[in-house]
């Protein structure tokens, strides 16, 4: 059975991993696909996106990465695959996450929704929460993997900021960078 898992990924958290982890283990292919969503304005390119994730599932054979635009159930189709995988965190998702698999089942009758409940110590994790932290200078290394921390440091134009993700008083006020958009731009950036 083939499974899509599809979300903006911007970027790819360790929460994310953990679903795509579990999902290679129930399902026999998995494709983590990236949405090109012309609306919102990313941190990260698809390209660089594609790039992450594929760095962080080089080690599952069974998993592919892949970016779609336009609506899930038709790229669902087009790649032969029956399931829709995604993640639940807290009952905060259960309601946005129920209304877009009731929506996809009236798109597509063929195509089943699978939750898989968030492994606890990710349940509070969001490509939001990460940004967030990064922007005002934390640390996000408990948060993504190395690459990944890597490359949003690089983004924000900040250094390594510190060794323990627990203490945050002490980081230094962030550096202003030309790839620093204005704070409006960034609040309207994705969730
Ligand atoms: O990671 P996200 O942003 O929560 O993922 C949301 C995503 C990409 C799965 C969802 O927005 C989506 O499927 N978008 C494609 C458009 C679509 O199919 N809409 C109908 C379902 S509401």
């Amino acid at each position: 059975m083939i499974a899509i898992y599809p979300g903006s990924f911007d970027p790819v958290t360790l929460g994310h991993l953990d679903i795509i982890e579990r999902g290679s283990r129930l399902f026999d292919q998995m494709i983590v696909a990236v949405l090109r969503n012309p609306n919102k304005m990313p941190l990260f390119t698809v390209q660089q996106r594609l790039e992450q994730i594929r760095q962080a599932t080089q080690h599952l054979p069974n998993v592919e990465v892949d970016s779609f635009d336009g609506l899930t159930v038709n790229y669902t189709q087009m790649r032969k695959a029956q399931v829709l995988l995604r993640g639940l965190r807290a009952v905060s998702d259960f309601e946005v996450e129920l209304q877009m698999a009731h929506t996809n089942k009236t798109l597509s009758t063929e195509i089943e929704t699978v939750f898989l409940a968030t492994s606890n110590e990710y349940s509070f994790l969001s490509s939001s929460v990460v940004k967030e932290v990064a922007r005002f200078g934390g640390s996000v290394d408990h948060l993504v993997p190395p690459h990944v921390a890597l490359d949003i440091y690089q983004c924000y134009a900040q250094n390594h900021p510190v060794s323990n993700p627990m203490k945050t008083e002490a980081i230094p006020p962030l550096k202003s960078s030309p790839m620093e958009p204005p704070l409006e731009k960034l609040q309207e950036r994705e969730a």
